[in-house]
C-alpha cells in the first residue's frame, strides 16, 4: 500500500517577530517594523502560511529563543574574484586614493587579471566560503554581480559559476561587464562598448545567465553616454538596469539609469540636492554603500537624510568586493547607516528587508514575513531588533532558515 504523502505544517514560535510587514511597496515614510509579541508562524511549502499569537498556535510548535526577524537582503556585492588586495589597504593607510590605486594599474585591474587567471574550482570554492560567510552574518538573498573578467569569455564563466554555486541562499545574479576599461582597450574604448552592446549583452541576455545589467558610471571608468548606451541596450534585450553613480564624480548617472526605468542606484555619494526630487519620482530605490566609504577611508557618506527626506526609497547594502569593502556583513553595514549616515535603526532594518527586495526586484517572494512569502528568517539573540545594529560589528545571529528549513546547522565554517 502507497503510503499517502503529505506536506505537513511546521509551526514555529518565539519572543517576538519583527515582520518587516508590509513589503508591497518601497518604504519611503512608514518604518514600522510590524512587532508581534510572543508570536507564531506556520510554515508550509517553505511558505509561511499563517501568522499569530503563541496562544494559538499548536503544543508541538518549534520555540526558537529570541527575535525572528526576515531573512536580509544583501543588495549589491561583487563575491566572484580571484587574488588579493590586501596591499592596498596599507597603501591608503599611507594616503594612496581608491583612484590612484586604480589609475596606477591596480585595483579592479589587479583582481581582473587574478581572476581571469584562476580555475573554475578554485574560483567556485571562494565564492562560497564568502557566500557562507554572509550567510551566517544573515543574509538570505543576495545580488552577486560579475565584473572581474571584463572580457566576454570570462564574464560568462563567471555568471555561470553563480548559478552553480552550492549554497540554500537566493541569487539574483547581474553582469557587470562595464566595470572597468581594460588597459588594452584604453585606446580603443568605441570598440569595447560595442562589443559589449552587440555581442556579449545579447548572448547574456539570450542565455538567461543574468537578471540585471549594472555599469560603474564614473570619472575613469565609463562615460554618462557609454553608460547610458549599455543600460538602454539591456533593458531593450529584457535585463533589468541598474548604475554605480555618482560615487566619486558627479556625471548624472543617477537620473540617467533612473530615467530608462533602474531598479536601482547605488553609492549616490556625490548626488546633489536638486536630484533628489526626480529620483523620488522615479521611483528607482538608492542603494546605500557605508561600508564602502568607511573602508576606504573617506569622510563623505552618501545623503541618506536628505533622500529619504525627499521620499526616496533606501536600501543598505554592504558592496563586499575585492578591494573597496571587504565585508561579508549586512549587519554592520546596517550599524555604520544608523552611526554615519544618520538614518534610524528601523530605517535601516527596512532598508536591508523590504527595500532592498524592491531594489532586486523579489519583493513578492522575500523582504518581510508575511502569508504567502518564503519563511526566509533569522532568530536573532536580541530581544529589541535595534540592539542588533546598537551591538555593532558583533555577530548576533543564532539561526539562519531559508524557505523553511534551518541552514545554519550545514553552514561549513
Ligand atoms: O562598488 N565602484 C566600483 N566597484 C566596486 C569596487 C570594486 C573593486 O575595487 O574591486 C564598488 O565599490
Ligand atoms: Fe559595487
Amino acid at each position: 500500500m502507497l503510503a499517502r504523502v503529505t506536506v505537513a505544517a511546521v509551526y514555529v514560535s518565539c519572543d517576538r517577530i519583527v515582520t518587516c510587514a508590509p513589503g508591497a511597496l518601497p518604504r519611503r515614510r512608514d518604518f514600522d517594523l510590524g512587532i508581534l509579541e510572543g508570536a507564531a508562524m506556520r510554515i508550509e511549502n517553505g511558505r509561511v502560511s499563517w501568522i499569530g499569537s503563541r496562544e494559538e498556535a499548536p503544543d508541538e510548535s518549534v520555540y526558537l529563543q529570541g527575535t525572528i526577524v526576515p531573512g536580509l537582503v544583501d543588495a549589491h556585492t561583487h563575491p566572484v574574484y580571484a587574488g588579493s588586495r590586501l596591499h592596498e589597504f596599507a597603501l591608503r593607510a599611507k594616503g594612496a586614493t581608491y583612484q590612484e590605486i586604480h589609475a596606477a594599474g591596480g585595483g579592479i585591474h589587479s583582481t581582473v587579471r587574478a581572476t581571469r587567471a584562476a580555475s573554475y574550482e578554485e574560483l567556485l570554492a571562494r565564492t562560497e566560503r564568502v557566500l557562507a560567510r554572509m550567510l551566517r552574518h544573515g543574509t538570505t538573498t543576495l545580488e552577486a554581480k560579475s565584473g572581474y573578467g571584463l572580457d566576454e569569455a570570462t564574464e560568462i564563466r563567471d555568471l555561470q559559476l553563480l548559478g552553480d554555486v552550492a549554497s540554500p541562499m537566493r541569487i539574483v545574479r547581474t553582469y557587470l561587464g562595464a566595470h572597468a576599461m581594460p588597459p588594452d582597450f584604453a585606446d580603443r574604448r568605441e570598440e569595447f562598448v560595442k562589443t559589449l552592446i552587440e555581442q556579449t549583452l545579447p548572448r547574456i541576455a539570450r542565455e538567461r545567465l543574468a537578471d540585471a545589467c549594472d555599469v560603474f558610471c564614473e570619472d575613469g571608468a565609463f562615460t554618462l553616454d557609454e553608460s547610458r548606451r549599455i543600460l538602454a541596450a539591456a533593458r531593450a534585450h529584457g535585463l533589468d538596469v541598474k548604475a554605480h553613480a555618482e560615487e566619486f564624480a558627479y556625471l548624472g548617472g543617477a537620473r540617467m539609469a533612473a530615467s530608462l526605468g533602474a531598479r536601482s542606484v547605488d553609492h549616490l555619494l556625490s548626488l546633489p540636492e536638486h536630484d533628489f526630487a526626480a529620483l523620488a519620482e522615479s521611483g528607482t530605490v538608492a542603494v546605500l554603500l557605508p561600508g564602502t566609504t568607511l573602508f576606504l577611508g573617506k569622510e563623505r557618506y552618501a545623503p541618506a537624510r536628505g533622500l529619504i527626506d525627499a521620499g526616496v526609497p533606501v536600501a543598505i547594502a554592504t558592496d563586499f568586493n575585492a578591494g573597496s569593502c571587504m565585508t561579508e556583513s549586512l549587519p554592520m553595514a546596517m550599524s555604520l547607516a544608523v552611526l554615519k549616515m544618520k538614518m534610524t535603526p528601523e530605517e535601516a532594518l527596512i532598508g536591508a528587508t523590504v527595500n532592498a527586495s524592491h531594489a532586486l526586484g523579489v519583493s513578492d517572494v522575500c523582504g518581510s514575513l508575511e502569508v504567502g512569502k518564503a519563511a526566509d528568517f533569522l532568530v536573532l539573540e536580541v530581544d529589541d531588533p535595534r540592539e542588533w545594529l546598537y551591538h555593532f560589528g558583533v555577530n548576533l545571529v543564532r539561526e539562519v532558515w531559508i524557505a523553511g528549513r534551518r541552514v545554519s546547522d550545514d553552514i561549513p565554517c
